[in-house]
């Protein structure tokens, strides 16, 4: 207690890079060779960061206009990115899909939405238990690309600090490509919308289509008024951020630079990082590294998560209450949304706390299907959104976002969607090295059933508004 009081009366001083390490720390490797971690440690501190303080402070203030109600939030990407599916093939088609859903969610919220990929970064996971078993051998669980191997031998399974290299490397060129995709053409908007349309053109998506033509109509009149990519340059680029859990804190710690214009510490591993459900302790490693960082930070609040702490957390991480700083991201499982999310929303209004409220639907969500697999279902995954959005319409409260696993893939990890994935299916291409994803198919599909209630909140809203 006595170490949080010094900590939050003056934070910016108090906060060091390696300040964590005193705190209690959960979810890490221990690593057997602590002269090959601190070689690696010292390598990666002399590299680039992967992004500039800059872009992280650009990404605040859209997040600060989330928080207001004036733009949405689509964060989304892999559970956990790995070595092996690196490929300008996947990266291509997750960004493919996030644009395609974020013109769909434009078009419902009638907002700009901010796009935040998990990806460039996202490869350490925390897992619920220490050691998995399997055909009675006993390992160390698999913790993602960066800490060790997958591969289900003692071997593998030893933390090795050149992952960390690796990681760079898969993340610089991954947010290469991102940042080539995003402005070089490919983005147009009227590219984007005939993707749309082409989804649409399936039998099975016949209720979309009607989406689709009301985008493509709205396009046309704007380039009948003279309104195109070549004559406004927002329809023939996009920005687009990365985001990743900060579990690792030695790569987290080594990528942290100090922001030249502002003098002040900045995250250099991705835009926005999140603290996740397993290690939101206020007093431990996770939370002391990532106050002192400017980039927007997530945290994950799940069923365990207390007003107490919450109010805590956010005196923590938002000292100073600043807008877009704190993005609160809520997985509590379909059907128990009701029972938490109040109670939250409840505490950050008494505490007139500035946050974004994001809803991620997917880790509330997991169960084991019949045929063995671990999966997620596509109808309660869009019952959380709906609970979401019913929670902060009851509490006259912004909902601000929305946080998927997805891919732009074909693979079969969840069951639903149009183009229905059944338990038998899940074998056929179930390929993720943790958490199952939406594929393309139903991750457009989830933008177009959230994008219809985003109209309908919006119509009803306008509604009322004239009849008072
Ligand atoms: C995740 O986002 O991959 C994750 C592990 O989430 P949570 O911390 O909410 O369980
Ligand atoms: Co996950």
């Amino acid at each position: 207690m006595a170490q949080h009081n010094t900590a939050s009366a003056n934070p910016a001083k108090a906060w060091e890079k390696r300040g964590w390490r005193a705190y209690p720390r959960i979810q890490m490797p221990d690593y057997p060779d602590t002269g090959a971690l601190n070689a690696v440690e010292t390598q990666l501190a002399k590299y680039p960061p992967l992004v500039f303080a800059g872009e992280a402070r650009r990404l605040k203030q859209s997040l600060a206009q989330v928080g207001e109600g004036r733009a949405f939030l689509l964060q989304g990407g892999d559970c956990a990115e790995s070595f092996s599916e690196f490929s300008a093939d996947n990266i291509r088609d997750t960004f493919k899909v996030m644009l395609q859903m974020a013109v769909v969610l434009t078009w419902g919220a009638q907002l700009p939405v901010v796009k935040v990929g998990r990806m460039a970064g996202q490869f350490a996971k925390p897992r619920s238990a220490p050691t998995e078993v399997v055909g009675g051998q006993e390992l160390p669980s698999y913790r993602g690309d960066i800490i060790n191997g997958f591969d289900f031998t003692p071997e593998a399974r030893i933390p090795d600090p050149q992952r960390m290299l690796a990681a760079y490397t898969q993340a610089a060129a991954s947010l290469n490509l991102l940042r080539a995709f995003s402005t070089g053409g490919y983005a147009d908007i009227h590219r984007v919308q005939s993707w749309i349309s082409d989804f649409t053109g399936g039998e099975e998506a016949a209720r979309y289509r009607d989406i689709a033509d009301r985008i493509g109509d709205a396009m046309a009149f704007m380039a009948a008024a003279g309104v195109t990519s070549d004559t406004a340059h927002e329809l023939g680029q996009v920005d687009f951020y990365t985001s990743h859990e900060a579990l690792l804190l030695e790569y987290e710690e080594a990528l942290a630079r100090i922001d030249s214009t502002t003098g002040l510490p900045v995250a250099g591993s991705g835009h926005m990082l999140w603290i996740g459900d397993r290690t939101r302790q206020p007093d431990g490693a996770h939370v002391e590294f990532c106050r002192g960082v400017q980039n927007p930070i997530g945290l994950k609040c799940g069923p365990s998560t207390t007003a107490e702490d919450l109010k805590v957390l956010m005196a923590k991480l938002n000292p100073e209450n600043e807008p877009g700083r704190l993005t609160l991201i809520a997985r509590f499982g379909a059907g128990k949304v009701g029972d938490h999310l109040p109670r939250l929303v409840q505490t950050v209004q008494a505490e007139g706390a500035n946050v974004v409220w994001s809803c991620d639907p997917m880790h509330g969500n997991v169960i084991k299907s019949s045929t063995g697999y671990k999966t997620r279902a596509f109808d309660s995954i869009l019952r959380e959104v709906r609970e979401f959005f019913d929670v902060h319409r009851a509490e006259g409260t912004i909902p601000g976002g929305v946080h998927f696993e997805m891919t732009g893939k074909d693979v079969t990890e969840c069951t639903g969607g149009v183009r229905a994935v059944t338990d038998e299916d899940l074998s056929d291409r179930y390929h993720t090295a943790c958490d199952p994803r939406l594929n393309a198919s139903q991750s457009l599909e989830l933008a177009f059933l959230v994008a219809e209630e985003l109209r309908d909140r919006r119509i009803d809203g306008a509604r009322q508004a004239k009849a008072s």
